[in-house]
């Protein structure tokens, strides 16, 4: 096996960063692909919390190749702050095991500035997506307008040139939505004259060493970012962010062929959680949603906001593991449930009295959708501590059997605390 792909099955928070974690101690190579600072990827290694948002989980590791590919939308001040503060916690990070493609496209300050104008007005609307006002869906839209501004292009001489009617417009912009704060090309250009040294050391064409790589057998994990039911294509639109977060994304954004790849691992909560708005069929009623939301430490680890939660919503899970291809199952955050009297799992959509096998297209009939749900006993045990199945007690492993059936793929882990080693392996 030499390239594998993780992803988040759900909404994103599946606890990606902690399996990428994991299977990095294999990998020799890991890539981020999509997506931006919006993604938090929290990694708790002996008690020492790291939340990433643009750097690869593999960073952690000592003698991993980390890249930032094409794909990846990158904010430079973002990315250099969370470079000094691993550094910080003791990670070494050099142009020995960081790269930056590139053609990775910049986040300027005015695409953040944009995003949160946008949403400000929506929200008067009550129609706000709910973003983490990173600037990822502006930065995407100029880099699908063909005006994106690339990591490349930092170093060009024509860089103002460029900058200066892309300023006038968004200006212009900001002004629509009622923004009054100026942005001068004179302070961007500023900002980024010191930025672009820093950066520099890592900046180098990613393709050509992901396709050396691939050519020489090298282990390479493809790390996604955000959740299937986040994709722009597959998700629940528009209430979702920028990029296609499902295996069609991961191969855009590495440029390794589908015939490649070895594997693909889906990310799973044994419960849902989404952050923002939009359509949530299996959202628990609010007295459970908040005890889970407490006990699950449910709040963004980029914005701090709290997270909706809901119950495993199998039909949404078999859509996004057949979209991605996913060959096994990462089960994650399994003792937040214990003590709950009963576990309920949503099995069916039902649309117009018609059973349905996935989400529907359009917001409005997410809200005529009727759920079946699947009720099974709960546990009350603390199984922080179980590291085999046989651990766990009878209706928790009646619980991970009956998800894995209805998904209808191996679970090759489940997770039973933060820690690396809270863990049950099922098969390595
Ligand atoms: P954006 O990606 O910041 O444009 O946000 C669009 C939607 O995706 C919002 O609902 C965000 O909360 C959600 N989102 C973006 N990134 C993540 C993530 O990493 N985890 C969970 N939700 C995310």
């Amino acid at each position: 096996m030499t390239v594998r792909f993780v992803l988040g099955l759900q909404w994103g928070d599946e606890g990606k960063g902690k399996v990428t974690d994991y299977l990095s101690d294999w990998a020799e190579v890991v890539v981020r692909t999509q997506g931006g600072a919006n993604a938090g990827h929290t990694v708790i290694i002996e008690d020492k919390k790291y939340v990433l948002h643009l750097l690869p989980s593999g960073i952690i590791r000592p003698n991993v190749k980390c890249l930032i590919t094409h794909g990846v939308v990158v904010d430079p001040k973002q990315l250099i702050d969370e470079i000094e503060e691993m550094r910080g916690h003791g990670v070494e990070i050099s142009d020995r095991n960081l790269f930056l493609s590139e053609r990775a496209h910049v986040v300027m300050p005015y695409h953040k500035l944009l995003d949160g104008a946008r949403e400000e007005m929506d929200s008067k609307k009550g129609s706000q997506i709910g973003t983490t006002k990173r600037g990822i869906g502006p930065c995407y839209a100029d880099k699908a307008q063909r005006i994106g501004i690339r990591v490349g292009d930092l170093y060009q001489e024509n860089l103002r040139q460029k900058l200066e009617p892309l300023v006038a417009e968004k200006s212009a912009m900001l002004r629509y939505f009622g923004i009054g704060e100026e942005i001068s090309v004179d302070r961007i250009c500023d900002d980024i004259a010191e930025q672009r040294e820093v950066i520099r050391p890592f900046v180098c064409d990613t393709y050509s060493m992901i396709r050396e790589a691939v050519d020489s057998g090298k282990k390479i994990l493809v790390e996604g970012a955000q959740g299937s039911l986040l994709d722009i294509d597959f998700g629940t639109y528009p209430y979702v962010t920028s990029s296609n977060c499902s295996s069609g994304g991961l191969i855009t954004g590495s440029g390794i062929a589908p015939t490649e790849l070895s594997s693909v691992t889906g990310v799973v909560k044994a419960y849902t959680t989404r952050v923002g708005s939009g359509p949530f069929p299996s959202e628990m009623d609010q007295a459970t949603g908040e005890r889970v939301r407490n006990v699950g430490k449910e709040f963004g680890a980029t914005t701090g906001r709290p997270r909706r939660c809901g119950w495993l919503d199998v039909v949404a899970l078999r859509y996004t593991i057949n979209l991605s291809g996913v060959t096994d199952i990462a089960l994650m955050k399994l003792d937040v449930l214990s003590g709950l009297e009963t576990i309920r799992i949503a099995v069916g959509y039902k649309l117009g009295g018609k059973s349905i096998q996935t989400p529907p297209a359009c917001t409005k009939d997410f809200e005529k959708l009727e759920v079946e749900y699947l009720d099974l006993p709960g546990w009350t045990e603390n199984i922080s501590g179980a590291r085999t199945m046989n651990d766990l007690p009878e209706n928790a492993r009646r619980y991970v059997e009956t998800i894995s059936d209805l998904a209808g793929i191996p679970f090759t882990s489940v997770s039973v605390g933060p820690g690396r080693a809270q863990t049950i392996r099922l098969e390595d």
